[in-house]
């Protein structure tokens, strides 16, 4: 019986390491973008749901919570935290940056005992890391709004995780090629990863310059713990299209979105979490909300994923 019991428990967590089910936090809507009616309090781009789900991950929506929860619950059943990019104040109570905070802290502490915990961040939600680890908003003023670029990848590119095991191939494409999708209005620099003392922890990957020419951090990964992060959108070159931006849509920019989501969610895999049981899954995953086209009127994003508020007391658990 205890064999039986053990088996199935070995059986059991190195599927759900196959299966990782990733959270990817919701942010606040401002009030000037609420495209989609009052209801509204935080919303998820569903690009970023269908970047994980093309790599064989599943998804489940991080609700912010204006309370004081500290997410620790729905942490512990899944295998990795993505911060999407997009707009928000870093400081606002219950907001996308304080709950980054939170759950950035969680993976830390669990990694420091062992565990295996990836986090990744995708533009704002590359910018966010910083602030999350430390509570510093570092970031620097710098602007690239709708550009691709290649990426000027660091010397030592070949001993990062990020980009040890990329193909020949995706390494050509991305030093040649205008793939990687950028637009932001802040950025991260060595200088002040530098003078706020976070160098040698956090490896530079990637660099790039923005209009002025400054040189802005363009992918980063932490030496210690399984994070990430990338100022460009991988999702992006894959599913979004808002008519007259210059998204790449090209083979070559499928291709490298295609290597970002395979290593972020072979990463997840590393992770043995998994929800206490089957229902309390099936219930949370995000399959259980509709995505809303909000590219008809105007949306930078085709479809988003909106909560109420009564949705982060699902999030609990
Ligand atoms: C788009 O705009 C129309 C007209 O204002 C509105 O009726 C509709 O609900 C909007 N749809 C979305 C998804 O925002
Ligand atoms: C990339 O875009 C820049 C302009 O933004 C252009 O000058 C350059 O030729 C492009 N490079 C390639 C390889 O298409």
């Amino acid at each position: 019986m205890l064999r039986l019991l053990i088996l199935t428990g070995l059986i059991l967590s190195s599927y759900a390491s196959k299966t990782p089910i990733i959270g990817v936090l919701s942010q606040e809507t401002s009030r000037s973008r609420n495209d989609i009616g009052e209801f509204q309090h935080s919303y998820i781009a569903a690009s970023y749901v269908k970047f994980l789900e093309s790599a064989g991950a599943r998804v489940i929506p991080v609700c912010l919570d204006s309370r004081d929860v500290q997410y620790d619950p729905i942490f512990r059943s899944i295998n990795t935290v993505l911060f999407p990019g997009g707009a928000a104040y870093f400081k606002e109570r219950g907001g996308y940056g304080e709950a980054a905070r939170k759950l950035y802290n969680l993976a830390k502490a669990v990694n420091e005992k062992g565990t295996y915990y990836p986090i990744i961040g995708v533009c704002l939600g590359h910018e966010v890391l910083p602030y999350a680890d430390k509570g510093d908003d570092i970031r620097t003023d710098c602007e690239l709004k709708n550009v691709a670029v290649p990426l000027k990848l660091a010397a030592d590119y070949e001993k990062s995780k990020m980009f040890s095991k990329a193909p020949d191939e995706i390494i050509s494409i991305l030093k040649t090629k205008n793939v990687t999708y950028n637009f932001h209005q802040c950025c991260l620099t060595e200088k002040t990863f530098r003078r706020h003392k976070l160098l040698p922890e956090w490896k530079i990957t990637s660099t790039d310059e923005d209009i002025n020419g400054i040189e802005f951090i363009s992918s980063m990964e932490n030496t210690r713990y399984p994070f990430y992060g990338t100022q460009f959108h991988p999702e992006k070159n894959l599913f979004e299209f808002k008519a007259g931006i210059g998204i790449p849509h090209s083979v070559e920019a499928v291709k490298i979105s295609q290597y970002f989501a395979n290593f972020f969610v072979e990463e997840c895999r590393k992770n043995a979490n998994r929800f206490p049981d089957h229902d309390l899954e099936k219930r949370t995953l995000i399959y259980n909300y509709q995505p809303i086209y909000t590219g008809i009127n105007g949306s930078v994003y085709e479809q988003k994923y909106v909560f109420a508020k009564s949705d982060s007391e699902k999030s609990e658990l």
